[in-house]
């Protein structure tokens, strides 16, 4: 920042300040350090505040404030999220406005089967809040002590049982928001059938803080799971494991609402970065599938999914398989799952690829992605694992520890460009949970279907016509796309 630079921040806190309650801006720098990255470290960012409101009017004066004097604002969660949308830029100008003292729980409305919270609950206090009203709330992903539920409706989240229940917005009755101006938009009606016009609460979910900042939410509940059946099983390839899908799904039908595929090289991570797993099966297999089924009554789950478990074995479909027998080992196939991502940051630095297929074709694509990889990274270790129920896949690359950043940085573009063109190739999509954020921004640009940008811009340009909210997230703010280092 420039002399003069510096001077205008110095009175625009000072104006900030005076304009809020005492209280509002975090002015401890030691607690203010790790808001200013993201969490793979790929973008390390300044702020010329950090503010953390205790309430939907404290977030309207600030956004109003943001909005007559033209400054950039960044909401932030539980800054868990993967493509850097929670971070400022380096300008030292944008103001930083984290949820975290925001986390009452509202309302709960067991026989709506719905509750409100506020934005800042984290994921883990939310389901907490379900079960304590003998409901269950279904998201569920590996960092739900810390992501937040503002975060979670901002990214449009999946995770882990989105194949019963769908993505963060499937499960969105309701949001209450704070648009660029400082005006409220309060839409946090708990109804199932609501026809009238354009459908708002879907436009805020996934929209990654560039159209206002989410306050509250209104959120489905589903009567509690009183059975599950979780299952370990060895696959001979990637479509043996779809098969599988296919026969389960003919079995179980909408109990099924899991199926994680992992190579052996992400359970090996697991294995040999997290402490107290334990490989479920005897031997070594190529890839593995983890699924689970679930009832809201009593039903004698683990039959019907021992059942189809043995005549996938008996079809070549499965060469041998792990049911869990109580809670206890029904956690700990979860743990070695969920850890994978915690086991690939400690194992080095690491490319991310969040993509989708439609099922079908998800074969294909791993066989000429894979191939691909080998070919021309020779460095790299292959961990393509994840939701595969979704047609969802985290193709990461795994490098050794000693890997230098500027190497990484060198081959990234070259590696992305070509897994995004065959995921493009297959119909699919290069971010399938995690969002836009900065990180993928250029690729936006790149692979929207023609139109879908320019209607993104009109709708931006409408509701924050100024630009202050995450700018530079999501749509290219100069009409630059965006770079994608590598991180942890
Ligand atoms: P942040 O990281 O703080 O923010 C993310 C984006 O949302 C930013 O653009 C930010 O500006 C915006 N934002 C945050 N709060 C608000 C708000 N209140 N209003 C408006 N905008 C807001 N993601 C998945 O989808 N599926 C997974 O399975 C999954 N597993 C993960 C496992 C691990 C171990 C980790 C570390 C992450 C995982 N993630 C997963 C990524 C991440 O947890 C999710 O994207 C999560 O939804 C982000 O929530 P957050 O509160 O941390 O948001
Ligand atoms: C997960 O499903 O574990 C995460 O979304 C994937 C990742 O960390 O790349
Ligand atoms: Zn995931």
């Amino acid at each position: 920042m420039s002399a003069s630079g510096a001077r205008d921040g110095a009175s625009l806190l000072e104006s900030l300040r005076a304009a809020m309650p005492p209280g509002v801006l975090l002015e401890d720098e030691a607690a203010a350090a790790p808001l200013l990255a993201d969490h793979r470290h790929l973008y390390q960012g300044r702020a010329l505040a950090i503010a953390l409101p205790r309430s939907t009017a404290e977030v309207a004066t600030l956004l109003a404030w943001c909005n007559e004097r033209r400054i950039g604002v960044v909401p932030q969660g539980g800054n868990t999220g993967y493509c850097g949308g929670a971070t400022p830029d380096e300008s030292g100008m944008q103001l930083l406005v984290g949820l975290q003292r925001m986390r009452q729980v509202r309302a709960v409305d067991a026989a709506n089967f719905s509750l409100t919270v506020e934005a800042g609950c984290t994921l883990a206090e939310v389901q907490q809040a379900a079960v304590a009203a003998d409901r269950f709330f279904p998201l569920e992903l590996g960092s739900a002590g810390s992501c937040q539920i503002g975060g979670n409706l901002a990214t449009n989240a999946g995770g882990l049982n989105v194949l019963r229940f769908g993505m963060a917005r499937a499960l969105t009755l309701g949001v209450e928001a704070v648009l660029a101006d400082g005006s409220v938009c309060s839409h946090l009606r708990a109804l199932r059938k609501d026809n009238t016009g354009y459908d708002l609460v879907s436009l805020l979910v996934g929209s990654e803080g560039t159209l206002g900042i989410i306050t509250a939410a209104t959120l489905r509940l589903w009567p509690r799971l009183r059975a599950t059946a979780t299952a370990f099983v060895a696959v001979p390839d990637v479509a043996a494991a779809v098969a599988l899908l296919a026969r389960l799904r003919v079995a179980a039908g909408e109990r099924v609402n899991s199926f994680e595929l992992l190579p052996r090289s992400a359970l090996e991570l697991a294995l040999r970065h997290i402490e107290g797993l334990a490989d479920p099966l005897a031997a070594a297999h190529g890839w593995y599938v983890l699924c689970e089924l679930s009832s809201f009554t009593e039903e004698p789950l683990a039959d019907l999914l021992g059942q189809a478990l043995g005549d996938a074995l008996a079809a070549g479909l499965a060469t041998d398989a792990a049911l869990a027998a109580n809670e206890r080992q029904r956690a700990q196939l979860w743990r070695l799952r969920e850890n994978v991502p915690e086991a690939q940051r400690r194992a080095g630095p690491s490319l991310k690829h969040d993509i989708s297929v439609p099922i079908a074709a998800l074969p294909g694509f791993v066989a000429e992605a894979s191939a691909w990889v080998r070919a021309h990274v020779p460095a790299g270790m292959l961990v393509a694992y994840g939701h595969a129920g979704d047609g969802n896949l985290h193709f990461n690359i795994s490098f050794p520890q000693e890997t230098a950043a500027g190497q990484l940085a060198r081959e990234e573009p070259v590696i992305r460009r070509a897994i995004h063109d065959l995921v493009a190739a297959h119909g699919g999509s290069f971010s399938a949970e995690h969002g836009i954020g900065r990180l993928k921004v250029g690729e936006l640009e790149r692979y929207a279907p023609p139109g879908t940008l320019a209607m993104m811009r009109a709708i931006k340009n409408a509701l924050d016509p100024h630009g202050i909210m995450n700018p530079g997230k999501v749509l290219a703010a100069g009409g630059q796309g965006g770079e994608t280092p590598g991180g942890h």
